[in-house]
């Protein structure tokens, strides 16, 4: 055969696939999402998600260890508080779930970097991301109280905000917010195109945040549309935020691609719990390779051009890497 060129050339070993790869991964570019729930001494396996639990604030330094030893040197908090009321008032308590778990690990793990994910929806009584005007979701008297939880953290010994609850106009209220606290230098990771996802449910089950009426759809994007995506992207680019995020990761890579060249921001994206329990539900019936699923489905993200990956399994990742499965 005439064949000048021949793609397989570079195929032919491992030492040559590994030299010519285009997707090059770290752990740094890891963040690990981790429930924690007000009582003592307790360690609770999530039903829709084997294998991830919430832990009382007392109980976080065994995983908090897990991470290190891992190599996951970034981890996301997320607040299951006791006591939930119509305005969310532990989300920005200063004794409230979170806030405690800040402290105590900035205290004994100073090597751990803390994020938290700033929402109302897990605080309040009706399991809507803000305050409720009638049946809807005031927009701007949110804000407020998403500053307000925003600036709690910090104090607390956050190292990065995460907000994740979609009103118009938060990244430019919690910078404005952090700034007139002497917080200038704290960075805001907006979810800022996040849609309206069933790939959700099992989150809302771990963390006890479905809506009690309604839907997110009047807030959460709707997953038809990618050029309103940019427009999110853009304006929380305006308003000040540090790194954009992409929500869900593995359906909406092509928003990953399309985020990531039109900024110069570092773009996140975040596997979340619904790709988590696909997995982890097909890998228990014996019908995929749970470790290669995972490991594509990691590498796809940063193909796609993420800077930062979102996942549950951040420390089997972490693993993969080391191995050289992924790398
Ligand atoms: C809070 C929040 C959610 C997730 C991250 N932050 C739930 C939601 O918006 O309903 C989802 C994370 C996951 O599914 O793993 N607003």
């Amino acid at each position: 055969m005439d064949l000048t060129v021949r793609p397989r050339r570079l195929r032919s070993s491992e030492a040559l696939r590994k030299m010519v790869r285009e997707t090059r991964m770290d752990a740094a570019s890891l963040i690990y999402p981790m429930f924690v729930m007000d009582g003592e001494n307790k360690v609770e396996e999530i039903d829709s998600l084997p294998g991830q639990f919430r832990y009382t604030v007392d109980r976080m330094d065994e995983e908090i260890e897990r991470l290190l030893a891992a190599g996951v040197q970034n981890v996301m908090l997320f607040g299951i508080p006791e006591i939930k009321d119509e305005v969310g008032s532990q989300a920005y308590a200063e004794d409230g779930v979170v806030q405690r778990a800040l402290r105590r690990t900035a205290e004994k793990y100073p090597e751990m970097y803390l994020i938290t994910d700033v929402c109302m929806c897990e605080y309040t009584s009706h399991g809507h991301c803000g305050v409720l005007c009638g049946h809807d979701v005031d927009n701007d008297k949110t804000l407020d109280l998403l500053a307000k939880t925003a600036l709690s953290h910090v104090q607390a010994g956050a190292q990065m905000v995460a907000p994740s609850d979609m009103m118009d106009g938060r990244i430019a209220a919690i910078r404005e917010c952090l700034d007139a606290n002497g917080y200038t230098n704290i960075p805001i990771m907006s979810y800022a195109v996040k849609f309206a996802s069933a790939f959700y449910g099992p989150f809302r089950e771990a963390a006890g945040s479905a809506p009690s009426f309604g839907d997110r759809k009047s807030y959460q994007m709707d997953f038809h549309n990618r050029r309103e995506a940019l427009k999110e992207a853009m304006l929380d680019v305006e308003e000040g935020a540090d790194i954009i995020m992409v929500k869900p990761a593995m359906s909406y890579l092509d928003l990953v691609r399309e985020v990531h060249d039109m900024t110069d921001l570092p773009i996140a994206t975040y596997s979340v719990s619904g790709e988590y329990a696909m997995v982890k539900a097909a890998a228990a019936n014996g019908w995929i390779d749970e470790d290669r699923i995972v490991s594509e489905m990691a590498t796809a993200a940063f193909r796609a051009g993420a800077d930062i990956y979102i996942t549950y399994y951040a420390k089997e990742i972490a693993k993969y890497m080391k191995d050289g499965i992924i790398g």
